[in-house]
């Protein structure tokens, strides 16, 4: 029997709880989900009952501990918010750990410093989960689209304000009607600022730029703006005229760059956009996200799916500890003497 990977959880939330149901279930998936075991679970609340059944894993309030256990070699962060999050990611590097993250927040802010630091200690810190939930984007941008151009990254990367536009358009409801009922539905947060005012589009669309196009986009420099000022008129109206409002997140090349060395060759923004209705993000309609790329040779290529929840999310976290754990076996097999 190989020896088993061992992984840390940072967070038992939706996208935790999601990971552990996979990780705890191998059946009927990839051989490699069996070599994985979860080691220690780090959470806010200890005494809150917990629906995810965890066989060998330990239940902590120290999420310190978990990262320093030494049966841990893959840190899965999966608690959010700025801190303690990247003191707790940059710990593990430290200790030569790889990490995988769905923090958009925080690789969109922390990205560069968080990337140095894993190159110079040699681990991986993945992100697929951070854009897109279970769509497979980041490592297409990385790895399977390296051979193009890439000229322009376009999306719906917002599965609430998407929710919204779509039942303002398909039904005529007020914004703050079906703002109240994407809450009741769990797909709004009780403050729902970062999905209707656009910044958690700009948190991927800043991510997404920086593996489409290289360099570092600054996330506060990226023009914001988000859904709140529309009214089901102006939506209705658009539709009359053959087009669909959809917020898009957009990053282009800009062609000639700008003169001024300093300047990114890229125009990167977030808005409400009118979409002509025969256009392919056009048809992407409720929760549902979807992602443009157009590239040379390429043309465009579109990946579509489900852009949050605790399944597609934690589809996404594990695909990452499968690609760690996997590359781990190679160089062990690499490692071998004959
Ligand atoms: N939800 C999605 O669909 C989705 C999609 C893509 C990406 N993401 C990203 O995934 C991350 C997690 O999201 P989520 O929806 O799973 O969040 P969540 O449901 O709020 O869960 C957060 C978890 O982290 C724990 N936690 C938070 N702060 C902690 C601390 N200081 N020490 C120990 N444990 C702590 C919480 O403990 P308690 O359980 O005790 O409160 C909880 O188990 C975020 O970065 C989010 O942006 C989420």
């Amino acid at each position: 029997m190989s020896k088993k990977v061992g992984v840390g959880l940072l967070g038992l939330g939706t996208v935790g709880s999601g990971v552990a149901s996979i990780l705890e279930n191998p059946e009927n998936r990839h051989p490699l989900v069996n070599d994985i075991q979860i080691i220690q679970v780090a959470v806010r609340d200890l005494s809150r009952k917990r629906s995810s059944e965890l066989t060998n894993a330990t239940l902590t309030d120290n999420p310190q501990s978990v990262v320093d256990d030494p049966k841990v070699a893959v840190v899965v962060e999966v608690m959010g918010g700025i801190e303690p999050a990247r003191t707790l990611i940059m710990r593990a590097i430290s200790a030569g750990k790889s990490v995988v993250t769905a923090n958009k927040a925080l690789i969109a802010r922390h990205g560069e410093e968080i990337a140095t630091a894993a190159n110079a200690a040699g681990v991986y810190v993945l992100i697929e989960a951070a854009v897109g939930g279970g769509i497979p984007i980041i490592e297409p941008l990385k790895q399977s689209l390296g051979g193009n151009k890439i000229n322009k990254v376009s999306g719906i990367i917002n599965g609430t304000t998407n929710y919204i536009l779509s039942r303002m358009a398909n039904e005529g409801v007020p914004y703050t009607d079906v703002l109240t009922k994407a809450q009741e539905l769990g797909y709004a947060e009780a403050d729902p600022a970062a999905d209707v005012e656009g910044f958690d589009a700009a948190d991927k669309i800043a991510i997404l730029s920086g593996l489409a196009f290289g360099g570092s986009i600054k996330r506060s420099e990226i023009p914001t703006q988000g859904i709140t000022k529309l009214q089901s008129r102006d939506v209705d109206f658009a539709k009359r005229l053959g087009y669909a409002v959809k917020l898009l997140a957009i990053s282009e090349r800009l062609d000639p760059s700008p003169q001024d060395s300093n300047s990114l060759p890229l125009a990167v923004r977030v808005k409400p956009t009118l979409v002509p209705l025969n256009h392919p993000l056009a048809g992407v309609d409720g929760v549902n996200n979807a992602i443009l790329v157009e590239g040379d040779p390429i043309g465009q290529v579109m990946f579509y799916g489900p852009g949050a929840g605790a399944g597609p999310t934690a589809s996404a976290v594990v695909a990452d500890i499968l690609n760690i754990a996997g590359i781990g076996q190679t160089q062990k097999k690499h490692n071998r003497k004959p």
